[in-house]
């Protein structure tokens, strides 16, 4: 079963990659992410139970806070889209319209310049039809980034892996609405079934055991240099 595997993998390929010693990259590949992006990526998890998934991503570093606003291939009853709120300070909230599960990381977010804080850089790859820089760090198993544009092309997150189909550096979504967690996710009725995974939500419940297991790791594969 491969959910087991997942942490040993990426332990594993941040230990290759370090022992790899790669040539040092290229100024090019080291600029950091824009302090806030909007991108729209696509993930096929039909090979582990779950469905073809669109995710709105907003990433906010000012703010301190990201959103994936996830949405499901035709979803059963037409059900909103899950969204998972991430703060700087490591708590994340995963809910849809009728219950919520809060997460504590040992890391918040990404910072931008997340490339020059201990990833290791692991040379050139062509993914989706792109020539890309690939990175490594102890959240991306694999990170592709467009050498032409410097634009992020994919990446491999949790054992999940994730295409950009648009990316619009300073998209910002100003909705405070959309970012703030309701109040069953700080009432003590936070455990409802919504982000568990119905009967065909199964991506929903991929994406909450991910998180699980990413808040369960040791701190050793979830540090860097902050
Ligand atoms: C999604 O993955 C499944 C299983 O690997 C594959 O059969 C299917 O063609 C993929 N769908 C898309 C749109 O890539
Ligand atoms: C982290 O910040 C969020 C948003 O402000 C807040 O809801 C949450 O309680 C904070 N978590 C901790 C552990 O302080």
């Amino acid at each position: 079963m491969w959910p087991l595997l997942l942490l040993p993998f990426l332990l594993a390929a941040a230990a290759n990659a370090s022992a790899a010693d790669a040539e040092p990259p290229p100024a090019a590949a080291m600029a950091p992410w824009p302090e806030q992006f909007h991108a729209v990526v696509v993930t096929n998890l039909t090979a582990r139970g779950g469905r073809l998934e669109v995710i709105d991503l907003y990433y906010d570093w000012p703010r301190g806070r990201d959103l994936n606003l996830v949405r499901l291939q035709l979803p059963d009853g037409g059900e909103p889209p899950l969204r998972n709120v991430e703060w700087a300070n490591g708590t994340a909230y995963v809910f849809d319209a009728a219950s919520c599960r809060t997460f504590q990381f040992a890391v918040g977010l990404l910072p931008p310049d997340w490339k020059a804080r201990g990833a290791a850089y692991l040379g050139r790859a062509r993914v989706d039809g792109f020539d890309c820089h690939v990175w490594s760090n102890f959240l991306f198993a694999l990170y592709y980034e467009d050498v032409a544009t410097g634009r992020p092309v994919a990446w491999n997150f949790m054992g999940m892996e994730r295409h950009v189909l648009s990316f619009e550096p300073g998209g910002v979504l100003e909705d405070a609405s959309m970012w703030q967690a309701p109040a069953y996710c700080f009432d003590g009725s936070n455990d409802g079934d919504a982000a568990d995974g119905v009967d065909g939500q199964g991506s929903r419940a991929d994406l909450v055991n991910s998180m699980i297991r990413f808040a369960g790791a040791p701190a050793a594969a979830a540090s860097f240099d902050q």
